[in-house]
């Protein structure tokens, strides 16, 4: 057919394209992606037409029954997909045509490709945006089951990756939750945003044929028809939404990830990753490196870049729909998948690592990490301003470091060196333990409070579904 006009609207044309031409033109090779959702919208746009008297009952039921087989046929990977047929609305068309004939070119009456590449794009990416939410579900189970298992189990906590003070295994686990929590939230506002029907906006300025709008909008669980027909066909704010929203939970599964790398190193041992999980070295027998994680921290990458892409296709064009936006696609479809598989082997790790509590706790001792508790007792015991406090910890401190030992090392006689007034009752205060139960306050550390929080969330997850 490269020779020949294209069929669908070759009328006014002599001769056909260019090879380059058609190169840089089609988009079959990736839009096939739509190819259910395009049937889907075919379906509910020819029952809409018949209801209407638009067509006739029985080429509805032609049509109807031809993209059932059309679907089959792609579904069991025995559709020719033809470049000449330049995108899938096209090739579906066609084959339809070449199945059922005369009344195959009915159903795009009051149609076009311009909202009809907004509608199935949409319900793509609204499954994505369902798919999103579903692993990030999965993935805060995970993490609520760590949280629940060493919700006591005292780590450090750190600012600036130097040990900062105390806190517990689940506290920080539940972190993550929060994170997934506002993730999940994201994707379903972005969903309801998303939710109005493009179809029937035609080429887009409408149609004069009687459509019904709201009933392909319900057919294809759409909320409602879009009110602009230029908004509709030109509008792509769904897909940069979604990827919005998936480079801010790419960002968080990175974060995550880099934790998961430096934690499962010899220098930590905070976790153990499973095999599953993780894979040699083809020189050094010993290593067992965290290739899922690294993986998962760069995921970040490619999904901002989409997302940048995007808006950067979009940036300065003019009403209504324009070529360009036929780049859209494969930068959605590349992200979703990262971040798909992102999620899906960040669960898998998850569920699968176990931390280390001992080397958890020993670590949490170090570097000094009671020394807020000190000053704090100093403040609340002796009554001391908290500048002067946090000054006298500094000197026992590094009192502490020339003996080459922790707070909790020094005697009485040290601690009396520095300031006399202390007791012996500050050593209560000196241990990770009594650090991390004291921090109560709503949203602290206390496991007392991270359990509370486990509850909540368990609660949350079983009602939200
Ligand atoms: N393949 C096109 C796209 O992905 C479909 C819409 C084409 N519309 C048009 N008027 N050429 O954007």
């Amino acid at each position: 057919m490269s020779n020949s006009q294209n069929t669908m609207w070759g009328g006014r044309f002599a001769a056909g394209p260019d090879a380059i031409m058609q190169a840089i033109n089609a988009s079959i090779s990736f839009d096939q992606r739509l190819a259910a959702q395009d049937i889907a919208g075919s379906q509910a746009h020819a029952a809409m037409l018949a209801a209407q008297g638009i067509i006739t009952d029985n080429d509805a039921a032609a049509i109807g029954q031809g993209l059932l087989t059309v679907l089959s046929e792609i579904e069991g990977g025995t559709f020719e997909f033809v470049t000449e047929l330049e995108d899938i609305h096209m090739n579906v068309e066609a084959r339809l045509r070449d199945l059922i004939g005369a009344p195959a070119g009915r159903l795009h009456t009051g149609r076009s490709r311009n909202d009809q590449v907004a509608v199935d794009f949409r319900m793509w990416v609204r499954d994505q945006c369902d798919a999103a939410i579903a692993g990030l579900r999965s993935l805060q189970l995970g993490l609520l089951d760590q949280a629940e298992e060493g919700a006591d189990w005292v780590m450090p906590g750190f600012t600036h990756l130097q040990v900062a003070q105390p806190v517990t295994w689940g506290h920080h686990m539940m972190a993550y939750v929060e994170m997934l929590g506002r993730d999940v939230s994201r994707f379903q506002d972005a969903r309801a945003r998303m939710n109005e029907s493009p179809l029937g906006a035609a080429a887009l300025a409408g149609t004069s044929f009687p459509i019904d709008r709201d009933a392909t909008a319900k057919a294809l669980g759409f909320d409602r028809p879009s009110a602009n027909s230029l908004d509709a066909v030109a509008d792509r704010d769904f897909a940069l939404e979604f990827l919005s929203a998936a480079s801010i939970c790419a960002m968080h599964l990175s974060r995550f990830a880099e934790e998961l790398v430096i934690w499962s190193s010899a220098q930590f041992r905070f976790v153990n990753l499973s095999d599953r999980f993780s894979t040699g070295s083809s020189i050094m027998p010993q290593k067992k490196n965290p290739d899922a994680a690294e993986l998962i921290r760069a995921k970040i990458g490619r999904i901002l870049g989409a997302t940048v892409g995007l808006f950067t296709v979009m940036k300065g064009l003019p009403l209504t729909y324009s070529k360009d936006m036929q780049e859209d696609k494969e930068q959605v479809f590349d992200a979703a998948d990262a971040l798909m598989l992102a999620l899906a082997a960040m669960d898998g790790m998850v569920r699968d690592m176990s931390a280390n509590q001992d080397a958890l706790r020993s670590a949490a001792a170090s570097g000094f990490s009671t020394a807020t508790d000190l000053a704090d007792w100093l403040v609340r015991v002796l009554d001391m301003p908290f500048r002067d406090a946090h000054h006298v910890t500094g000197a026992l401190v590094a009192l502490a470091e020339t003996k080459g030992c922790d707070l909790p090392d020094l005697t009485l006689a040290d601690m009396q060196g520095v300031h006399a007034d202390i007791t012996d009752a500050v050593f209560g205060v000196l241990s990770v333990e009594n650090s991390v139960a004291s921090r109560t306050s709503y949203g602290g550390t206390a496991p007392v409070r991270v359990g509370e929080q486990i509850a909540a969330w368990r609660e949350r997850l079983a009602t939200s579904g």
